[in-house]
């Protein structure tokens, strides 16, 4: 099937359909018996990111169980600073640990921009092998991470709860600050740019911690670098839809769409349903945004709080998913009653 008749497409491409496509964040992970059992198999959870066998076995493992209607590729936002030369770690337990950026030394120990496909790889493989399995009607997403959150963990070298690092050197050094946002912004367009060519349908930038930027920066890092990186890709592959989640931008999610150019808005579980289909999805398609404790609770609240979100956005176009990532202690069959309140 052509990409642009998979339902995941034309609803980015702002069809209204009867029944939303559906996909979930982090619908390859912890909660799923298959993972956890491919996951001890690779060993660490970067071996796993960057073996192609075991990357594109757990991307494939949702889509055989549920049928949704997108895959996304199994890899994670710090590759990209990873490629760069960062040295990265997962602490089993804790999450990542990098090493840091904080000063223009730091920088100027990066890598160049063109260095990254080196370590990118096995990504592209992962993409390749994939788009070649997938059942005919399900799109593949590809993705990274948007520049401002992936600055912060390349400056914290791990995750802070309120980005403090990251916006420290933004005041105390703009110009290493600017840099480093140039850098990870270009290494992203040619990243984006590989996993197209490899057989992504869609990209989707995760700007997870957009809400930490204080409001007089958001134009600058949250929606300038996307603004960039979204020109750059449709330029290469007019074609390709792209999503942006800037996530926790409250009221910055209104113009989003417009500012950047992104063919869709992902929605964090934060926003109002109603408030969205007015002031975004009456200018393009929305993504979300149910709140994935319902993943682990169940019962009467997700199947209503699943139509609720259903009927909310059923005038506009809508990709429905959770606002948010599936949390490693949800149950499984939950996923099931979700998709029995969407699809019928
Ligand atoms: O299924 C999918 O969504 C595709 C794969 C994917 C992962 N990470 C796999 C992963 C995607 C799209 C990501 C994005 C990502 N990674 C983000 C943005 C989205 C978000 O959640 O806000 C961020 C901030 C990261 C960075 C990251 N990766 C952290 C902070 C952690 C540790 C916290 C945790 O959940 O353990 C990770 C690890 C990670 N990435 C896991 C998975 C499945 C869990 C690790 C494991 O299996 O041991």
């Amino acid at each position: 099937m052509a990409a642009a008749d998979k339902l995941m497409i034309r609803a980015l491409a702002g069809e209204v359909l009867p029944v939303p496509p559906v996909w979930m964040m982090r619908q390859a992970g912890r909660y799923l018996p298959e993972y956890r059992a491919v996951r001890a198999d690779a060993g660490s959870f970067l071996d796993l990111c960057y073996n192609p066998d075991f990357a594109a076995e757990v991307t494939l493992q949702p889509i055989r169980r549920y049928g949704f209607d997108a895959a996304i590729i199994f890899a994670d936002i710090l590759l990209v600073p990873q490629a760069l030369g960062a040295d990265l770690t997962f602490v089993q337990g804790e999450g990542p640990r990098l090493s840091t950026v904080t000063s223009a030394e730091d920088f100027a120990r990066l890598g160049p921009v063109e260095a990254v496909h080196d370590t990118l790889g096995p990504v592209y493989e992962t993409v390749r092998r994939v788009a070649g399995a997938l059942p005919k009607e399900t799109a593949l997403i590809g993705f990274a991470g948007a520049p401002w959150t992936v600055a912060t963990y390349m400056i914290a070298g791990r995750g802070t709860p309120d980005q403090g690092p990251a916006r420290r050197l933004m005041y105390g050094d703009r110009t290493t600050f600017d840099a480093l946002i140039d850098r990870i912004t270009d290494a992203t367009i040619v990243y984006l740019i590989k996993q197209i060519e490899a057989g992504a349908e869609v990209v989707k930038l995760f700007d997870s911690w957009a809400g930490a930027l204080p409001g007089l920066e958001f134009g600058r890092y949250a929606v300038e670098p996307v603004r960039r990186i979204v020109a750059a890709v449709r330029e290469a592959h007019p074609a390709v839809p792209v999503i942006g989640f800037p996530r926790g931008a409250g009221g910055n999610y209104a113009g989003f769409a417009e500012q950047t150019g992104v063919n869709a808005v992902a929605l964090d579980t934060s926003v109002d349903p109603v408030w969205a289909a007015r002031e975004i999805q009456s200018k393009c398609c929305v993504q979300g945004n149910l709140d994935p404790l319902h993943m682990v609770l169940g019962g009467e609240a997700l199947v209503t709080a699943t139509k609720q979100t259903v009927e909310a956005f059923s005038a506009g176009p809508h990709v429905f998913n959770l606002g948010h990532g599936i949390t490693p202690d949800a149950d499984p069959a939950n996923v099931d009653v979700m998709l029995r309140a969407i699809r019928g």
